[in-house]
């Protein structure tokens, strides 16, 4: 990632919502109309996204933490980390927040002719403007790997002594006025071998910089709880650790939140089948979404994705159980769903009651 592909990604269009068509309009497309048609939804399908009020309260206290990191006097910040299990949503979240930000913190900006937001610290001079800051680490990433990042993300070459590398890094991120410093997979920094100390320090360090500038460094990975990485005491001492939700349904109110977070994707594909009845996902195959997801957002919105999909190809116009059952989902689903004990699938096979 570098500050043009941010850049890109974060005012790029998203493919417009089909019309939705009523099942006698579908039966009178052509061939070519049909295709058409279906590919449109498709191409919308694919930026399906739920909402949960989890993942709006995390947002909502990034970007408090942030705005008062900003607002405070020089010193180091508070850090923030983001952590749950592999694939349940960590980046996706992070990536829809700080692109929300990125527009907010640009907005009022001049922008230059490549639409690039700009800045001119001094008389003719000028500078492109980069709030945002998002590096992925590679496996097993120490110091050097970290400040090669910031600086190929401004776009600067990453070669050169190491104690240079970092300050250069960090005098760009002061001259472009970035706000954050995301670091994604922050679980790949290597700490457990004799420099791994090194490496938490430089953490700190970073952090110390940032807070020079009033940017606030956040920390996304997985499984990060227990580790050397937030348990290191100056760290731990100055860290906000926001928990990915997971979505079971174990509990009563488990239920009732999973059903509401699938009614959402049910309402959202709902006009795009007319022949589904309301509940059709929410109340008949909640369970089923369930026992095939295991609470994965990205699974279960696959899942409904592909069934919408099908239910559009076969002509069926509704989801139904065998549509969900025609999908194979990621290997990580299938092989959880084989485990489940059978006595939870008979618990999920009864409706929900007060
Ligand atoms: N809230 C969401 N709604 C729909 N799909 C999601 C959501 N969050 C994540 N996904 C999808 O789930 C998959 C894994 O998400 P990702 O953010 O890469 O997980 P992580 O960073 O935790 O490993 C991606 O395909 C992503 O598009
Ligand atoms: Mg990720």
């Amino acid at each position: 990632m570098d500050a043009q592909h941010w850049h890109d990604y974060c005012v790029a269009d998203l493919p417009p919502e089909p019309p939705a068509l009523t099942v006698r309009q579908w039966t009178r497309l052509d061939d070519a109309a049909r295709c058409a048609h279906t590919d449109a939804l498709r191409r919308w399908l694919e930026h399906l996204y739920v909402q949960t009020d989890e993942l709006a309260a995390i947002s909502a206290q990034m970007t408090d933490t942030v705005r008062a990191n900003a607002e405070s006097p020089p010193g180091a910040k508070q850090v923030l980390a983001v952590t749950g299990p592999n694939v349940v949503g960590k980046s996706t979240l992070m990536m829809r927040w700080a692109r929300s930000r990125y527009l907010d913190w640009t907005g009022e900006a001049e922008h230059d002719r490549r639409g690039r937001p700009v800045l001119r610290p001094t008389l003719g001079c000028e500078a492109d403007l980069c709030p945002v800051v998002w590096i992925n680490l590679p496996a097993g990433a120490k110091i050097k790997d970290v400040d090669v990042e910031i600086l190929e993300f401004f776009g600067l070459p990453g070669h050169g002594v190491t104690r240079n590398l970092y300050q250069r890094a960090l005098r760009a991120a002061e001259r472009h006025r970035s706000r954050v410093l995301i670091v994604d997979d922050a679980h790949l920094l290597k700490t457990d071998w004799k420099g791994g100390r090194d490496v938490l320090d430089h953490v700190k360090h970073i952090n110390t910089e940032l807070g020079e500038i009033g940017a606030t460094l956040i920390l996304v990975g997985a499984n990060l709880e227990g580790g050397d990485l937030v348990t290191d005491p100056q760290i731990a001492g100055r860290l906000t650790l926001h928990r990915f939700p997971r979505y079971d349904i174990d509990s009563m109110a488990e239920r009732r939140t999973w059903q509401v977070l699938v009614r959402q994707l049910e309402d959202t594909v709902a006009p795009h089948l007319p022949k589904g009845a309301p509940g059709m996902l929410f109340t008949e195959l909640a369970g089923e979404l369930w026992l095939r997801t295991q609470g994965y957002l990205g699974e279960v919105t696959e899942l409904v994705r592909r069934a919408t999909l099908a239910a559009t190809a076969d002509g069926t116009h509704k989801i139904l159980r065998r549509h969900l059952a025609a999908v194979t989902l990621s290997e990580r689903a299938e092989s959880e769903r084989r485990d489940t004990t059978s006595p939870r699938r008979l618990a999920l096979a009864a409706p929900p009651t007060e």
